[in-house]
């Protein structure tokens, strides 16, 4: 306990000091700079993601709606494993192309879709993590709504039985409001149980309520079963991540700046109650959200991306970054952001290299 305190002293002190180290001159990192961690905090299992992208505003906006986003083509794929991302997660609102009868069919055209996807992720050697995302009425009448999530998920579990293990399943994205941790847990219970009759061994993320914050790891408990890895979501400060959102009511005023001392307590914060949560229960985490929209300016967005990064580096715990091309943009268009490339550590191929980086002299 006193040696898992004192490491992560160490570790605060360690992103503090890189990131310090960055700010004030961001070609100053060199070889000689410390690994951020390094050392396991637990003797939890591992998580087979490092570095993730979600493939976020694509597919889980309401029917026919377009959030600023586009959907994705072979090419995001290879280029996402190009640049060096292990993982992609693949928010669906899977709840908006299912029945609301009993047995509450999935369109057979979405999982003609998602299973486009899937492919391009597996052809590429990405892990894909089929996330059921934004199941709103669920949040609000969970009691409504528990069978046909049970539903959902017995076809979700069908449907990707035979696929290989570079498939994860994400049972729900962000349990809130009437979804507390209670509530939820009994329904992820009965439907991981589900699922192990047709995928004994296949990876499952499950996260907690409040948004899956870190609030929630406070008194969540997800079932015991040795390939259960538990969620978190990052967007503290949350007035400097979601500043000018609009879906925020009142929205946080824009532009913000991150690097503050308070802003950096937040990842105190984190390390506190990811490794208290490990060691209560002995599950792995993953880090399934985080970043900084984009009216942030993008050198404050590319400042807080690197801190979160190296802070959960160092926690030994596997990250996804919101959200690749929408709203908090990774890559533009057809281009990657250099300085957003940088913060998270991946490497861009020589040719397309314009701006020097912290990732470059890692
Ligand atoms: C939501 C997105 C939102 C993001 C950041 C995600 O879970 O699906 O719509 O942009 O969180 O708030």
């Amino acid at each position: 306990m006193k040696e898992i305190a004192s490491n992560r002293k160490i570790s605060q002190k360690l992103v503090s000091m890189i990131t310090a180290a960055a700010l004030l001159a961001p070609t100053a990192l060199t070889a000689q700079t410390p690994p951020p961690g390094g050392k396991p905090y637990t003797s939890v299992p591992s998580v087979p993601i490092k570095r993730c992208a979600n493939l976020g505003n694509m597919f889980e906006q309401p029917k026919g709606a377009a959030w600023g986003g586009r959907m994705p083509v072979e090419k995001d794929l290879a280029e996402i494993a190009a640049i060096g991302f292990d993982t992609v997660r693949f928010p669906v609102r899977w709840s908006a192309y299912a029945d609301s009868k009993p047995p509450y069919t999935i369109d057979p055209e979405m999982f003609k879709k998602a299973d486009e996807v899937v492919d391009w992720a597996t052809k590429h050697k990405l892990n894909i993590i089929v996330d059921l995302h934004h199941y709103d009425e669920l949040f609000t009448d969970p009691d409504g709504h528990k069978d046909r999530f049970i539903g959902l998920w017995q076809q979700l579990a069908e449907h990707y039985k035979d696929r290989g293990e570079n498939v994860f399943f994400e049972v729900i994205n962000e349990p809130h409001n009437k979804l507390t941790n209670d509530v939820v847990e009994p329904m992820l219970t009965a439907i991981l149980a589900d699922i192990r009759k047709t995928n004994p061994t296949r990876k499952v993320i499950m996260g907690g309520d409040f948004w899956s914050g870190i609030s929630s790891l406070e008194t969540f408990d997800p079932p015991k079963d040795p390939n259960v890895i538990a969620t978190f979501h990052f967007y503290e400060p949350f007035n400097f991540t979601h500043q000018g959102a609009s879906w925020v009511n009142p929205s946080p005023p824009a532009p913000a700046s991150f690097g503050s001392e308070e802003d950096y307590a937040w990842l105190d914060k984190m390390a506190d109650a990811t490794i208290k949560f490990q060691q209560r229960t002995g599950v792995p985490l993953f880090l399934g959200e985080f970043g900084a929209i984009d009216s942030a300016p993008l050198k404050e967005r590319a400042r807080y991306t690197y801190a979160v990064r190296k802070q959960a580096e160092a926690l030994n715990i596997g990250w996804c970054v919101w959200a690749y091309t929408n709203t908090f943009h990774v890559r533009q268009g057809e281009e990657w952001i250099p300085s957003m490339v940088a913060a998270l550590g991946l490497q861009q191929a020589p040719a397309a290299k314009s701006e020097e980086s912290p990732a470059k002299s890692e």
